[in-house]
C-alpha cells in the first residue's frame, strides 16, 4: 500500500543487514508513521506481545522473521553444534507462540519454519522461507479481494450504482497483514474499480483499532468512511444504513465458526436480525481444522488497564473489577459466507473442508 508516495508493506526484511526486519509502530498510528526495527527473536516476542504489530495474518508473518532471527542468533558468534542451535530455537519458537493465544496464524507460521529449519538449518534457507511465506500471504490477500469484490459488485448493482454502506469491526486492513487486507482488501479493490463504497468503521474499544487504523488506512486510501461508536451498528443496521458487513477473523473452525475481535458477535447478531449480509475474510492460514466448536478456541484475557484507563488517564473508579476478553467467536449459523483466497465458501464444515484441503 502507499503511504505517501512510498509504497509498503507493513514488514519487510533489510536487504543491507540481514539481522534487521522492519514494521511500522501501529501504536503510533495514526498520530506518528515510525518505522520500527527487530533485531532480535526477543524484538518480535515484544512487538507482537506489545501490540506494536498486530492482526492474525502479520502475527504469523513476524513470528515467521523471529524463529529466522532467533536461528541467527544462536548460530553466529561462537561455534555452536547443530543440535544446540535447533533446540535453542526451538525454545524460542514456543515462547514466540505463547505470545498471543487467540490468532492461530502465529502457531501455523512458528510450526512452518521450524519445520523448514528441520531440513535445512541454514540462515539464508530461512531467510527464503520467511520472505516466501510473506509474499504468499500478500498474495492470498489480493485474492481475498478480487473474491470479496464479487458480493460488493453484486450490492453495488442491486442498488443501481448507489453507495454501498459497509460496515466493519477491529482493523483487518493491509496493517493487520503484510499487504491489501482481509475483510478490507475487497473495499480497496472495489473503490479502484470506481464503485460507490462507504465504510462505517467500529471504533473498537478498548484498543481502538477501528478508529486509530482502520479510519487511517482508509482516508489514506481515498475511501469514504465515518467513524462510530462500537454501539451505533445496530441503529444503523435497523435503518437501511448497512448494506453489508465484512470482517475479519483470527482462528476459524473446520464448521466455520469465526473467532475475531470482541464485539464482532453482536455485529453478527444484529445483521441477522435485519437480514444483512455477514461475511468474515481470511485466508486459508487462518483456518484451524483441528478444533470444529467455537468454545474449543483459547480466546486472550487481556490487562485491565485497557479497560479502566485512556492514554494513562483512569476513566473508572479505582478498585472496580474489569474483565477485558480481546476476541469473541461468531457462530457459523450467522455467517453469510467466508471469503478466503480460494473462493468464497458457506460457513458450513464441507463447504470449509472443500475450500481448505
Ligand atoms: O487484537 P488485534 O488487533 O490483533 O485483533 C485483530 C483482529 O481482531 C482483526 O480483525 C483480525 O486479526 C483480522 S485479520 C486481518
Amino acid at each position: 500500500m502507499k503511504v505517501g508516495e512510498r509504497y509498503y508493506r507493513s514488514i519487510w526484511h533489510d536487504k543491507a543487514d540481514r539481522g534487521s526486519v522492519h514494521v511500522i509502530d501501529q501504536r503510533r498510528l495514526p498520530f506518528a508513521f515510525e518505522v520500527m526495527t527487530l533485531r532480535s527473536v526477543s524484538d518480535v516476542y515484544d512487538a507482537i506481545r506489545e501490540m506494536a504489530v498486530r492482526g492474525a495474518p502479520l502475527i504469523g508473518a513476524a513470528a515467521a522473521w523471529g524463529v529466522y532471527l532467533s536461528f541467527l542468533e544462536h548460530s553466529s558468534g561462537k561455534k555452536n553444534e547443530t543440535g544446540n542451535v535447533y533446540n535453542a530455537v526451538i525454545s524460542d519458537a514456543q515462547r514466540l507462540k505463547s505470545a498471543r493465544p487467540t490468532a492461530v496464524n502465529l502457531a501455523w507460521a512458528v510450526d512452518y519454519m521450524t519445520g523448514v529449519m528441520k531440513f535445512f538449518p541454514d540462515a539464508d534457507a530461512l531467510c527464503r522461507a520467511a520472505e516466501g511465506l510473506c509474499d504468499e500471504e500478500a498474495e492470498r490477500s489480493r485474492l481475498i479481494g478480487v473474491n470479496g469484490l464479487r458480493v460488493i459488485e453484486a450490492a453495488s448493482s442491486m442498488k443501481g450504482g448507489e453507495t454501498v454502506n459497509i460496515l466493519t469491526h477491529c482493523n483487518a486492513g493491509w496493517l493487520a497483514c503484510v499487504d491489501y487486507g482481509t475483510a478490507l482488501a475487497p473495499v480497496y479493490m472495489a473503490h479502484d474499480r470506481g464503485l460507490k463504497v462507504h465504510v462505517w468503521v467500529d471504533e473498537t474499544r478498548p484498543r481502538n483499532q477501528g478508529s486509530r487504523l482502520t479510519a487511517w488506512e482508509l482516508l489514506n486510501h481515498g475511501v469514504p468512511c465515518t467513524l462510530i461508536t462500537d454501539n451505533a451498528g445496530g441503529h444503523l443496521m435497523q435503518n437501511g444504513m448497512v448494506d453489508m458487513v465484512i470482517v475479519g477473523c483470527d482462528r476459524a473452525t473446520a464448521s466455520g465458526d469465526v473467532a475475531n475481535k470482541t464485539g464482532t458477535y453482536l455485529k453478527a447478531l444484529a445483521a441477522f436480525d435485519n437480514g444483512i449480509p455477514f461475511y468474515s475474510a481470511l485466508p486459508v492460514s487462518t483456518f484451524d481444522l483441528s478444533v470444529d466448536r467455537p468454545g474449543q478456541i483459547e480466546i486472550e484475557e487481556r490487562d485491565a488497564g485497557e479497560v479502566s484507563t485512556i492514554d494513562g488517564i483512569r476513566i473508572a473508579p479505582d478498585g472496580v473489577n474489569v474483565s477485558n476478553y480481546g476476541f469473541d467467536v461468531t457462530p457459523a449459523r450467522l455467517i453469510t459466507g467466508l471469503i478466503t483466497d480460494r473462493g468464497i465458501c458457506r460457513a458450513d464444515k464441507e463447504s470449509v473442508l472443500k475450500t481448505v484441503s
